[in-house]
């Protein structure tokens, strides 16, 4: 049953709808936003609990181009992105899970998920800090990987839906206690992901320790434009605005040195697929994965911090789909799905092969804390921690 109804904005039923037409569905709470007016709406609905009970919630963002986005509150995670390629067809172009289950059972991922305090290795598990050692679990072979065994993205962030003048989102918080994984102070998070009728999806992410501590956050999410478990993102045409990289050990911790792309596989400063140069014979290739190989490395984004320059984008030339990366960040992890094996399912059903997906985790460079001659990761107690980082999507 569904009724047709106008009215301005405001909370109706647990929906936010800016000045639209919209369609209620009276048994779930449901929207189907005008595409032609300025409908962007936000909706919540329950997405499932944790073994330990704890609800989770989702918020599904939608604007005018029939561009949809549903972020969920375990993990603070991107579960999906409804994308039209260029004939209007739409495809889910993030990888995921259907249930809380597929993200708890397939942790090791990270799909969409919200990374800290440290993004990327920290090696041995180990840094220095105001003249403390602090070691924090070593949860990838000798090193911390994305925060330690129980990071950010395996929290249930608290959650809170945004109405602005151009965009819907929602808000989320969490608040980490002083030692959690290791790491020195509270630190308390709050992330906003908006999405805007430009195809902008917005994450801005501030934070405040009560001590002196290290941090590094970033966003998980795996893209592949032709829709997520549609094949491999070999044929995808990706421009990293970027002259260095930092190059890797092999248990993927940076050596200390900036090194040129020129010359290497790792030159995507002109837009180059993605699969050209992956089977090259190049060390750093292996260390990133032993068997076939494939990029795991942080660039040094030549944006300088400049939200306004492009930093990535990434095309996919048969649907038309395109997303663009802007970041307040010097670097981005750029990861090509190396540790999928096509062996479980994920949404719908489908299944997500080696390089069926890449990252784009805007980032400070790994291992900082314990490389002094890298821009800083430390925060100062009561100092503000923030980053902006938008991921733009084309056709608009
Ligand atoms: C990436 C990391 C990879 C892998 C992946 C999660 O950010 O660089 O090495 O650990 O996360 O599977």
């Amino acid at each position: 049953m569904t009724t047709r109804t106008r009215f301005p904005s405001r909370w109706q039923d647990g929906i936010l709808v800016l000045g639209a037409a919209v369609v209620l569905c009276a048994s779930n709470v449901t929207v189907a936003a005008d595409k032609t007016s300025e409908s962007l709406a936000v909706t919540q609905s329950r997405f499932g609990k944790t073994p330990q009970g704890q609800a989770v919630e989702r918020y599904h963002l939608t604007n005018r181009n029939g561009m949809s986005v549903d972020i969920i509150t375990y993990g603070a995670r991107v579960q999906a992105i409804e994308l039209p390629d260029k004939n209007g067809k739409i495809a889910d172009i993030a990888l995921g899970f259907d249930d809380v289950q597929g993200y708890i059972d397939h942790a090791d991922t990270y799909f969409g998920a919200t990374i800290g305090r440290y993004g990327n290795r920290i090696a041995g598990g180990q840094f220095r800090l105001d003249g403390e050692t602090y070691q924090l679990p070593q949860n990838d072979g000798p090193n911390t990987l994305h925060g330690g065994t129980q990071g950010f993205d395996k929290a249930v962030w608290a959650a809170s839906p945004i109405e602005t003048d151009r965009a819907v989102g929602v808000e989320l918080t969490h608040v980490s206690p002083d030692g959690d994984m290791g790491f020195p102070g509270e630190l308390a998070v709050t992330l906003r992901y908006t999405l805007d009728n430009d195809n902008d999806l917005r994450i801005h992410y501030s934070a405040v320790a009560d001590q002196d501590t290290v941090i590094n956050l970033t966003n998980h999410t795996y893209f592949n434009l032709a829709g997520a478990g549609n094949g491999t993102i070999l044929d995808q045409v990706a421009m990293i605005n970027a002259d260095r990289f930092t190059p890797v050990d092999e248990t993927l911790i940076p050596t200390g040195e900036l090194a040129d792309v020129a010359g290497t596989p790792m030159d995507f400063r002109t837009p180059t697929a993605i699969g050209k140069n992956i089977h090259a014979d190049n060390q750093q290739l292996d260390y990133a994965e032993p068997k076939q190989g494939g990029y795991d490395f942080n660039w040094v984004l030549d944006t300088r911090g400049n939200l306004d320059d492009l930093a990535v984008r990434v095309s996919d030339p048969q649907s038309g789909r395109t997303v663009e990366m802007y970041t307040t960040e010097p670097g981005v992890q750029f990861y090509t799905s190396n540790f999928l094996t096509g062996s479980f399912t994920g949404k719908g059903g489908k299944t997500y092969d080696h390089w069926g997906g890449f990252t784009l985790e805007a980032q400070h460079y790994p291992d900082t804390p314990n490389q002094p001659d890298f821009p800083s990761t430390t925060l100062e107690a009561g100092d503000k921690y923030s980053q902006t980082t938008v991921y733009k999507f084309l056709p608009e």
